[in-house]
């Protein structure tokens, strides 16, 4: 099969390749996927990058990418024979990924590879996997936000894309967002956003509590960039409010002003998806095929390349100036 590769880490154009790979088999409670198209995540780049300060030593054959979608031609021991010809969304979200889905087929455990409704296309279901999970885990697993005022910062990003869209399905009473340009803010608008407000304003705690109705009203807050936004998330939040935390890229330690969390007896939970317990998972799995069923779910694909344009996607998606997803067309399956 063709597939992307890489075996040790660095700049995308320094190590992906694409070559011929023999098929994997699948292993026990394993589907394998005929990879339509695969999607992009940060996760992907930080996986493929070298570490600051770390020199490049070689590491297994790895084909990237975490996300995809396609149909399943084959499965493994324990996995019932009928879900061969299933069309799937999917995520491998084991942390030690050998057939990741930017190749002719992927291997997936079968809990993590979900029925694609037909009237989704492969390309939006590939958007879907980490970006949607991330967004309805960081809504829905702790307090219930219905009738709250909701805050989703970088509301256009890929996850927070769908969190103003679930934010909205979930009964939230205000669901606030935040950019940083205003092709951002059309994209939080058009996914249901009330209101948008730029965070790199002087004025953006003001503004924020302007539109939640007063200061100490944001009841839920879902956080991309935690390090960044700490100060402004410890003054603006509700008393008895939650904050979910999927992202801290400005700063992986930041400093906690704990006792204004404190003193307003607030949760925060720092979310990740590999370690999200797989009863909730399931849970967020099955809502969302249910809203692809309905058509109620926005995407938005900002790019869609070929298999020997890699090195380009990868680079797209490092460069921070997309909006939306990056997507790698693997064959046509329709
Ligand atoms: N914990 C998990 O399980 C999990 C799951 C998925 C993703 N992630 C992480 O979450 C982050 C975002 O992922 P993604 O796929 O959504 O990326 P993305 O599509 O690049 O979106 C990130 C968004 O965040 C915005 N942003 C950056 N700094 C901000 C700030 N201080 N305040 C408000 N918005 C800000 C960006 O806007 P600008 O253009 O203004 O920078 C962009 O719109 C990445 O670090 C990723 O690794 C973690």
């Amino acid at each position: 099969m063709r597939a992307a590769v890489y075996d040790s880490k660095g700049a995308a154009r320094d190590v992906l390749r694409i070559v011929d790979r023999p098929v994997p088999e699948p292993g026990p409670n394993e589907v394998r996927v005929r990879i339509a198209v695969s999607g992009l995540n940060p996760t992907d780049i930080k996986a493929r990058k070298l570490p600051p300060g770390q020199t490049a030593t070689r590491i297994p054959l790895t084909t990237p990418h975490r996300d995809g979608a396609g149909i399943i031609d084959k499965v493994g021991p324990g996995v019932a024979a009928d879900r061969i010809g299933e069309r799937v969304w999917a995520s491998l979200l084991d942390r030690s990924m050998t057939f990741g889905t930017a190749a002719d087929f992927a291997l997936a455990p079968a809990h993590l590879a979900w029925r694609l409704p037909d009237g989704t296309s492969f390309a939006e279901g590939a958007c879907i996997p980490i970006p949607a999970l991330t967004a309805y885990c960081a809504l829905f697993r702790d307090e219930p936000i219905k009738g709250k005022t909701v805050l989703v910062h970088g509301g256009a990003g890929a996850v927070g894309f769908y969190a103003v869209q679930l934010a909205r399905w979930g009964g939230a009473s205000k669901v606030i967002a935040t950019v940083s340009r205003e092709e951002q803010a059309a994209k939080a608008r058009s996914a249901g956003a009330g209101a948008v407000i730029d965070y790199k304003s002087p004025d953006v705690l003001r503004l924020i509590e302007d539109a939640a109705g007063g200061p100490n009203a944001v009841h839920h807050i879902v956080e991309v960039n935690f390090g960044a936004n700490v100060a402004l998330d410890a003054a603006l939040i509700a008393k008895n409010g939650t904050l979910a935390a999927y992202g801290s890229d400005a700063e992986a330690n930041p400093r906690i002003p704990f006792s204004a969390f404190m003193q307003k007896d607030v949760l925060i939970r720092a979310a990740i998806l590999y370690e999200t317990p797989r009863d909730l998972i399931a849970r967020a799995a099955t809502d969302i095929t249910s809203l692809l069923e309905k058509k109620v779910l926005q995407h938005q694909i900002a790019a869609q390349l070929s298999l020997d344009e890699i090195v380009d996607a990868h680079e797209k998606q490092e460069s921070g100036q997309t909006i939306g997803k990056i997507l790698v067309d693997i064959a046509k399956l329709d």
